[in-house]
C-alpha cells in the first residue's frame, strides 16, 4: 500500500485572481480511456489524459492484466489492448491508492472474466463500501475470494469463465455502480441491463458505444434510465481526446466567484447535462459566469466559461439534482459561505462514503472557520452571510483532494488564511492545482510531501 507523508498547506486572502486556463483531463474519462483500451484489440490513442495519482493506478492495473500501455508525452498516451476474452492474470496486488473509480471499473472487469486478482488501497479506500459492486459481479458468476470485513479491500475476485447477463437496478444512484456491471457484461452472452431510478453520468455508455458496443439507453421514471448492452461484441479501438474536467475546473471557478474583483476563463470544460449540476446551481444564485465557444471535443460538449466575482444569494438545492453534481458539493458548500442567506443542499448520503465522509468533514471545517452550518438528515444547510472569518485550526482533510481543494479556495476569499492539514491527495485528481492556481494570483503556501 503506498502512502505519502502529509504536506500542510495554507491560504491567503488574494487579490483579484484573472487569466485563462484549462483544467486537467476529465477523471471519469480517463480511466475508462485506459480500460476501455485494455478490453479492445489493438491501438488505443488517448490525448488528454489526467496524469493524477488515481488514474495512473489505473494505468498500472491495465498493464496488470495485460494491456501495453505507454506515456508519448504530457497528456499523450498509447494502449495496446488484449480484448474482453484476453486478459491476464495479474502477478501481483492491483494497488489502486486512493481510486474509488479506477478500482470498482476494475473489479467489474475481473469480475466478468475468468481471471483472479486481488485489489488494495490506502486507508480511504479500505474504508469505502465495495458490497454494491460485489453485489451484481456475484449475480453475474464473479465470487468473492476473500474480503475485508464488510466487503471492503483487501479483495480477491475471481471471475466466471462467462459471465450471467443480469438485469441490476443499481440500489444507489452511482455510474461506478452501472459501469461495473457493464463492464462484466461486455462477457456476459445476451443482454445486461441496468436500471438507474436517478441518471447518472453516462461515460461508460458513450464510450462503450465508441469502442464499437451495442448500447441502448431509454428513459425510466420521473428521473431514471434504462441501459441495455449486448454481450460479447469486439471492441475496436478508439482515438480518444479527452475534455477539461468540470469537477476540477469548479476550484478556478469557485475562486473566480469569491476573490472580489476577479475575472478568470476556463477553457473547454465539460458541459455534459450529467455533471453540470454545479453550474446550474452557481447560475441560480446569481453567478457571473458565460459560456462562450460551446463546440464539440472527443464526443462530449465543451465551452468556455467566463467567470467574475460578485453578490451570490444562498438557494435551495433540490435532491434530485445530486447526481450531477455529487463531488462538487464540498466547494459549492464553500461558495455558499460567501453568498448571501441560506442555502441548503437536499438529499446528501452518497457524500458519506466518498473518499472521506464528505458530509461531515465538510460540516467540521465549516464550523473551524467560523461559518454557521448544520446537518439535518441527508442535507447541509450553510448559512452565508458575504463574508468568512476563517483563521481556525488547520481543517481535517481526511486523505481527500476535494476538502483539501475546497478549504484552500475558501482561504483566498476568507478575511483570515485558512490552513489544511494535508494537501498531497491533491495530486490524486488536479497535480497542478497549486501552480495554476498561483497563475491566477492566488496566495497559497504549501509544504510538498515526499513519498513515504
Ligand atoms: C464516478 C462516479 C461518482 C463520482 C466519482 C467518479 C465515475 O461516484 O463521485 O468521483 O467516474 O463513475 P459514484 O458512482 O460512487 O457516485
Amino acid at each position: 500500500m503506498s502512502s505519502v507523508a502529509p504536506s500542510p498547506a495554507r491560504a491567503r486572502k488574494s487579490r483579484a485572481l484573472s487569466g485563462t486556463v484549462r483544467a486537467p483531463g476529465d477523471k471519469s474519462i480517463s480511466h475508462r480511456s485506459l480500460i476501455l483500451g485494455l478490453l479492445a484489440v489493438g491501438e488505443t490513442r488517448i490525448e488528454g489524459l489526467l496524469e493524477g495519482e488515481d488514474v495512473l493506478a489505473t494505468a498500472r492495473g491495465a498493464k496488470a492484466l495485460g494491456a501495453r500501455v505507454e506515456r508519448l508525452g504530457e497528456g499523450s498516451w498509447r494502449v495496446h489492448g488484449v480484448g474482453v476474452g484476453g486478459l491476464r492474470e495479474p502477478l501481483e496486488t492491483l494497488d489502486f491508492g486512493n481510486a474509488g473509480t479506477g478500482s470498482r471499473l476494475m473489479m467489474g472487469v475481473v469480475g466478468g472474466s475468468p481471471i483472479e486478482a486481488t485489489f488494495d488501497g490506502d486507508a480511504s479506500l479500505r474504508s469505502r463500501p465495495m458490497r454494491r459492486i460485489l453485489d451484481p459481479l456475484e449475480k453475474m458468476g464473479a465470487t468473492v475470494v476473500s474480503a475485508a470485513e464488510g466487503g471492503r479491500v483487501p479483495l480477491t475476485i475471481r471471475g466466471p469463465e462467462r459471465a450471467i447477463p443480469i438485469v441490476y437496478e443499481t440500489p444507489a444512484p452511482s455510474a461506478q455502480i452501472k459501469s461495473a456491471v457493464l463492464l462484466a457484461g461486455l462477457n456476459a452472452p445476451g443482454e445486461t441491463v441496468v436500471i438507474e431510478r436517478e441518471a447518472t453520468r453516462d461515460h461508460t455508455e458513450r464510450m462503450l458505444r465508441a469502442f464499437g458496443a451495442e448500447v441502448s439507453v431509454e428513459p425510466h421514471g420521473p428521473h431514471g434510465r434504462l441501459i441495455r448492452l449486448k454481450g460479447e461484441p469486439e471492441l475496436k479501438p478508439a482515438a480518444i481526446a479527452v475534455p477539461a474536467d468540470p469537477s476540477s475546473a469548479a476550484f478556478p471557478m469557485a475562486a473566480a466567484l469569491v476573490v472580489e474583483g476577479s475575472e478568470v476563463t476556463l477553457e473547454g470544460v465539460m458541459i455534459n447535462p450529467l455533471r453540470s449540476g454545479l453550474l446550474t446551481t452557481l447560475l441560480e444564485m446569481g453567478a457571473d459566469i458565460r459560456l462562450s465557444n460551446q463546440r464539440e471535443e472527443g464526443g462530449e460538449e465543451v465551452a468556455d466559461l467566463v467567470v467574475r466575482a460578485g453578490a451570490l444569494r444562498g438557494v435551495d438545492v433540490p435532491p434530485e439534482r445530486a447526481p450531477t453534481m455529487i463531488d462538487e458539493y464540498p466547494i459549492l458548500a464553500i461558495i455558499a459561505a460567501f453568498a448571501e442567506g441560506e442555502t441548503r443542499m437536499r438529499g446528501l448520503h452518497e457524500l458519506r462514503v466518498k473518499e472521506s465522509d464528505r458530509l461531515a468533514a465538510v460540516h467540521a471545517g465549516l464550523l473551524a472557520c467560523g461559518v454557521e452550518a448544520r446537518i439535518e438528515g441527508d442535507d447541509l444547510v450553510v448559512t452565508g452571510e458575504g463574508r468568512v472569518p476563517g483563521g481556525g485550526p488547520a481543517v481535517a482533510t481526511h486523505l481527500d483532494h476535494r476538502i483539501a481543494m475546497s478549504f484552500l479556495v475558501m482561504g483566498l476569499g476568507a478575511q483570515n488564511p485558512v490552513g489544511i492539514d494535508d494537501a498531497a491527495m491533491i495530486a490524486t485528481s488536479f497535480p497542478d492545482f497549486v501552480e495554476l492556481m498561483r497563475g491566477l494570483g492566488a496566495e497559497i503556501e504549501i509544504e510538498i510531501g515526499e513519498r513515504a
